[in-house]
């Protein structure tokens, strides 16, 4: 394929919109305010940006500048900007631990459909904390329910994929990204406005450093690669699409602020809510699905009409936050089979969608009628997710910075930073170092710590 018949982003903000739309995904919403609240309020959101800034845009630049410059998928991309060598298995780790993300993030994609489906028809009022609890468990290990729901999530996020770069990402970018920003602020309206609300901002908002030690900033950091899409070349692929004028740090950098933004957000939902009702948060699919339909329902007590609205609207902006995710992850794989194997791109799509919903299935499965199948000791749920999240992106990551810290000509990189000498990137020295030291070794200790705590 050349590079002038290529599908491209049409604009710089739709160029921020799609990276940005990655980023913003399941983990702004279920575990950075729990982090937050966690490791110390504000304390911790003070490291947080640190550890964004300091180390996860350079990342992002880093994979930025290899998409950009090579044009291609991500495994082609290291084919091309390192000819015969064996930095293409980089790439093809990319493309791997994309499509293994996939089918399990899926999995709890659907389940929010599941839960717009039950907040539409009101299904949470009247029920207890333990009902909630009961529901749940019932629904999550039900053997097809779930089912329909994953197929359904990738169906959707296949109809858009399908439609090209232009037509499907970036148009609905464009659209979702500030649909989702209009229901996020909207819920941050009513949930501080509930009364009792101003103890979970405190909480939120309090910088507590009697809780700041070495875990915090593995945490801290750990949550940047995730909530940034980092090391597994979704932000390459995407990048491959800008245009020679994109300005990639400026990019880097809002999409950094708006991940960030969206997070603290999330927690100006979640933890005014919360402390209003008196209930401690937690994380992970809990948080979502068990706790806060139970928070929002007791929040909005005597108010029934709200309570449904409160809930329908944020499991709607859970839905929009996973699809513009999940559409870059596909992307990755889809752009890999589509250039790499020379298959038609709507072919490309039907196989990578085909595929996940094999695994996605059997992630599903795992959870519930397969609970007793485990592969080294984990359901294949949890396995995917600790040797993707854990493994796989660091290692993607550590990887990606050390090619363009050390291997890629620097010539290249000013190139790709300035827009051929058009812009000034006073940054440059700093972001090579970071690349070529910092990152790696951060990466590194995250990694050790990471596979002593299994
Ligand atoms: N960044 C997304 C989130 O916060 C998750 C994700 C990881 C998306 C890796 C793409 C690639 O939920």
């Amino acid at each position: 394929m050349n590079k002038i018949d290529r599908a491209g982003f049409g604009s710089k903000l739709g160029a921020i919109l799609a990276s940005a739309g990655s980023a913003v995904g399941l983990g702004n919403i279920w575990r950075f305010p729990y982090e937050t609240g966690n490791y110390g309020g504000a304390a911790f959101i003070l490291i947080y940006l640190g550890c964004v800034f300091a180390l996860g845009l350079p990342i992002m630049i880093s994979e930025f500048i290899i998409g950009r410059r090579s044009h291609a998928n991500t495994a082609g991309a290291f084919q091309k900007l390192a000819p015969g060598t064996q930095w293409k298995w980089v790439g093809r780790l990319g493309v791997i631990t994309a499509f293994l993300i996939l089918s399990f993030y899926s999995v709890v994609a659907g389940w929010t459909l599941e839960y717009v489906f039950e907040a539409a028809g009101n299904g949470f009022a009247g029920r207890t904390p333990e009902q909630f609890v009961e529901s749940f468990d019932l629904f999550s290990t039900n053997p097809w329910r779930p089912l329909i729901w994953l197929v359904l999530f990738l169906l959707a996020t296949h109809y858009i994929i399908a439609k090209g770069v232009e037509k499907g990402i970036e148009r609905s970018s464009k659209v979702m990204m500030p649909v989702l920003f209009v229901l996020i602020l909207v819920l941050v309206g009513c949930s501080v406005s509930l009364p009792g609300a101003s103890a979970g901002i405190e909480f939120l908002l309090k910088p507590d450093f009697s809780k700041v030690d070495s875990n915090v900033f593995l945490a801290a950091l750990g949550q940047a690669f995730f909530s940034l899409s980092l090391g597994m070349g979704c932000l390459c692929t995407y990048a491959s699409y800008f245009k020679k004028d994109t300005p990639l740090i400026k990019t880097a950098v809002s999409v950094g602020l708006i991940d960030t933004f969206i997070a603290i957000l999330a927690g100006f939902i979640i933890f005014p809510a919360a402390f209003s009702v008196g209930i401690q948060p937690d994380a992970g699919p809990s948080l979502i699905f068990i706790t806060l339909p139970n928070v929002f329902h007791r929040a909005f007590e005597g108010m029934p009409f709200l309570a449904y609205i409160f809930s329908l609207l944020f499991y709607l902006l859970l839905a929009v936050a996973a699809l513009t995710s999940t559409i870059s992850m596909h992307e990755v794989a889809t752009a890999y089979i589509h250039e790499e194997f020379k298959v038609v791109r709507k072919r490309a799509a039907a196989i990578v969608t085909g595929g996940c919903i094999i695994i996605g299935v059997l992630c599903s499965l795992s959870l519930g009628v397969g609970r007793n199948i485990a592969l080294f000791g984990l359901p294949l749920f949890d396995l995917l997710d600790f040797v993707t999240a854990k493994f796989l992106m660091p290692l993607g990551g550590a990887l990606m910075a050390v090619f363009v810290g050390w291997y890629l000509d620097k010539r290249i990189v000013w190139e790709e930073l300035t827009n051929d000498g058009a812009l000034k990137a006073q940054s440059y020295k700093l972001i090579i170092f970071i690349l070529k030291f910092i990152a790696p070794a951060a990466i590194f200790i995250i990694f050790i710590n990471e596979l002593n705590v299994i």
